[in-house]
């Protein structure tokens, strides 16, 4: 079934200077296309919006900090099985954990930074390309 999900390239992959290589790794696979692109720095509002779910959690306050730190690529990735497939392609949360192969597995380092969002679920990417992309649901 064809799908669509939100996809964040963190600040982090931006001053890293690693757009093309983790987009190139969602474009080279067969039958997903990207849908829209953009670059922004996302404010306060739009990340409370986004993490509202994780309110209250330790890692909240710092995760909007790093966020909100410089440029991020938000994009909507359109396929079969999207919403699965960006998530196995990203690998774990940790990088450390992450498996070889995967995006974070080659290329993260911290838990913080660690790359690339990818939304979770069919509701998930509905709520989250709600927030970033209104204009396209
Ligand atoms: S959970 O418990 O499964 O809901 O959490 P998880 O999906 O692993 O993480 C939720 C988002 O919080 C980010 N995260 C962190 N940021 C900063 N510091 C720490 N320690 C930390 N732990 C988790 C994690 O990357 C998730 O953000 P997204 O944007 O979805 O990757």
């Amino acid at each position: 079934m064809s799908q669509r999900t939100l996809v964040l390239l963190k600040p982090d992959a931006v001053s890293r200077g690693l757009i093309g290589e983790i987009v190139g790794r969602i474009e080279r696979k067969a039958g997903w296309t990207i849908a829209a692109l953009e670059l922004r720095t996302l404010d306060r509002a739009t990340l409370q919006a986004h993490y509202a779910e994780h309110v209250g959690r330790p890692f909240y306050e710092p995760l909007l900090e790093f966020m909100s730190s410089g440029p991020s690529v938000a994009l909507v990735v359109e396929g079969e099985r999207v919403i699965e497939g960006v998530r196995a392609l990203a690998g774990p949360t940790d990088p450390i954990a992450a498996p070889p192969g995967s995006i974070r597995g080659d290329l993260g380092t911290v838990v913080r930074e660690n790359l690339i969002h990818a939304s979770d679920s069919p509701e998930s990417a509905e709520r989250e390309l709600k927030i970033f992309f209104p204009e396209l649901v």
